[in-house]
C-alpha cells in the first residue's frame, strides 16, 4: 500500500489542523497542499518560537519537502513574505509550486471588497484575501497560473485581458506595465520552485516516497458541500486532494479528520450549536479563539457531531484528531449536539438550504466535566473525558486517534496506532 495520510477539517476550519499536521509530518518525506491560499491561516510553536503561516505547510518545520498544489491559489506576495519567514529551513530548496497554480494578484483583493459590499446584509464574510475572485477566473478561464509569471510577453497580454472583465467595477487604476514587471520579477526568484508538482507526487508515490496531503479550511466550508452560499471557493473534502495535486484515488491512504473539541465560526452563516453566553466567552478567551488571518473573534458553540459525522462520510475519515479539549478542561458539564429538531421533526442530516438549516435546533447531551491540561499529557485520560471520547467514536464511526491539550508539538497525546 501506498504511504499517504490526507488530513483535512471536520467543521469549519480553524479545527487545529496546521498543529496536527505538525506533528504527523516527522512521519512523512513530503507535506502536499491541495486548495485554498492565503485564506487560511495557522500558527505553529516550535521550541518557543512562533510561526504564523498562511500558505506554506508547516511540514517545512521538520525539514520536509513542501508542494503547493495546482488546486490552489497563491498570492507570491505573501508566499515570499513567508519564505523569508522560514528561511532557516531552505524554502528555496525544499517549496515545489505547481506550475498550474493560480496566481491571486492585488485587483482579486480590492474585487473580493467590492462583491461583499454589494452583497451587503448577505455577504460571507470572507478573509478578503482575494480568494473567491481568484477561483472565479479560474473557472471563467481567464486566470493567471504561476507557469505565465515565467515568460514576460505572456503575462502581460493576460493581465491586460483579465483587467478588461473587471474594469467596469473596480475603483483603483491598475497599470499592467507595473504589475506585470512586480510578478515577472517574482516570478523569477520563484522559477526554480515552479515545477510540474504532479508528476513530481506521483513519482515519489510509486518510488516509495510518504506524502501526506494538507486541506485547509473545512468540510463545512466546502463550495459543493458546505452551507453554500457561506463557504470557501474550493473543495475542502477529500475530492479535493485527487483534482488540487493531480494524483489517482488510489493513492490516498489513509484520512485523518480533524475536529475541535468544540465548535468555532468565523464570517457569516448559519451555526446550529452557537452559544452567546458566559461560557461562549469563557471559550473565546481560553481559547484564544482569534481568526490568525483576520484577527476577528470566532464564533462559538457546542460540538456538533453532525456536522462531524456528515463530513466524515463525506470524506471516508479513518481517524479523528481532537484539538483544544483542554478549553474544556474544568467545566461542570459539556453538551453535544447529536440530532436536530426542526418543527416536530427529529432529524440527523444537514439540509442543503442554509434557510432550512438555520431553522434547526440541536438537540444535547450532557457529559460531566473533567480536568485534563497539557502538563497531564502522559497521564491516563479521565473517565469523564474517555466518555467524551467514546461517544465521539461510536456516533461517528471513526476512531480518534489523536489528542492536542496544547499549542506545542509536546502537548499532543497518541491513542493508537495511524
Ligand atoms: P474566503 O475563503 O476568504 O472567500 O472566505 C469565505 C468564508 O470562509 C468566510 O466565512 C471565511 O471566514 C471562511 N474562511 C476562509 N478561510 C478560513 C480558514 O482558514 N478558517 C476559517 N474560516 C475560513
Amino acid at each position: 500500500m501506498f504511504k499517504t495520510m490526507a488530513v483535512l477539517g471536520l467543521q469549519f476550519g480553524d479545527e487545529g489542523k496546521g498543529k496536527i499536521i505538525d506533528y504527523l509530518s516527522s512521519r512523512f518525506d513530503i507535506v502536499a497542499r491541495y486548495q485554498g491560499g492565503a485564506n487560511a491561516g495557522h500558527t505553529v510553536v516550535v521550541s518557543g518560537k512562533t510561526y504564523k503561516f498562511h500558505l506554506i505547510p508547516s511540514g517545512i518545520l521538520n525539514r520536509k519537502i513542501c508542494v503547493l498544489g495546482n488546486g490552489m491559489v497563491i498570492d507570491p506576495v505573501e508566499l515570499l513574505k513567508e519564505m523569508d519567514m522560514v528561511g532557516e529551513y531552505s524554502p528555496l530548496k525544499r517549496i515545489l509550486i505547481s506550475e498550474r497554480a493560480h496566481v491571486v494578484l492585488p485587483f482579486h483583493k480590492e474585487m473580493d471588497r467590492i462583491e461583499e459590499e454589494i452583497k451587503s446584509s448577505g455577504k460571507v464574510g470572507t478573509t478578503g484575501k482575494g480568494i473567491g475572485p481568484a477561483y472565479q477566473d479560474k473557472y471563467a478561464r481567464i486566470g493567471i497560473r504561476f507557469a505565465d509569471l515565467l515568460d514576460k510577453n505572456i503575462l502581460e497580454k493576460k493581465i491586460e485581458m483579465n483587467l478588461k472583465f473587471k474594469e467596469k467595477f473596480l475603483n483603483e487604476k491598475y497599470d499592467v506595465k507595473k504589475i506585470t514587471d512586480e510578478y515577472w520579477r517574482i516570478g523569477k526568484k520563484l522559477k526554480r520552485n515552479i515545477v510540474d508538482t504532479s508528476i513530481f507526487l506521483r513519482k515519489s508515490i510509486e518510488n516509495g516516497k510518504s506524502v501526506l496531503f494538507e486541506g485547509a479550511q473545512g468540510t463545512h466550508l466546502d463550495v459543493d458541500f458546505g452551507m453554500y452560499p457561506y463557504v470557501t471557493s474550493s473543495n475542502t473534502t477529500v475530492g479535493g486532494v485527487i483534482t488540487g495535486l493531480g494524483i489517482p484515488p488510489k493513492y490516498v491512504g489513509k484520512v485523518m479528520g480533524v475536529m475541535k473539541a468544540y465548535t468555532t465560526k468565523v464570517g457569516e452563516g448559519p451555526f446550529p450549536t452557537e452559544i452567546k453566553d458566559n461560557i461562549a466567552k469563557y471559550i473565546l478567551e481560553k481559547g484564544n479563539e482569534y481568526g490568525t488571518t483576520t484577527g476577528r473573534p470566532r464564533r462559538i458553540g457546542w460540538l456538533d457531531l453532525n456536522l462531524v459525522k456528515y463530513s466524515v462520510n463525506l470524506s471516508g475519515v479513518n481517524y479523528i484528531a481532537i484539538s483544544k479539549i483542554d478549553i474544556l478542561s474544568g467545566l461542570d458539564k459539556v453538551k453535544v449536539a447529536y440530532a436536530y429538531r426542526i418543527g416536530n421533526k427529529k432529524i440527523k442530516n444537514i439540509p442543503s438550504r442554509v434557510e432550512d438549516i438555520q431553522k434547526l435546533e440541536p438537540i444535547y447531551r450532557e457529559f460531566d466535566g473533567w480536568e485534563f491540561t497539557e502538563k497531564d499529557v502522559k497521564k491516563d485520560i479521565p473517565r469523564n473525558m474517555m466518555k467524551y471520547i467514546r461517544f465521539i467514536e461510536k456516533f461517528t464511526g471513526a476512531k480518534v486517534r489523536i489528542l492536542s491539550l496544547g499549542p506545542a508539538r509536546e502537548n499532543t497525546k497518541l491513542l493508537g496506532p495511524i
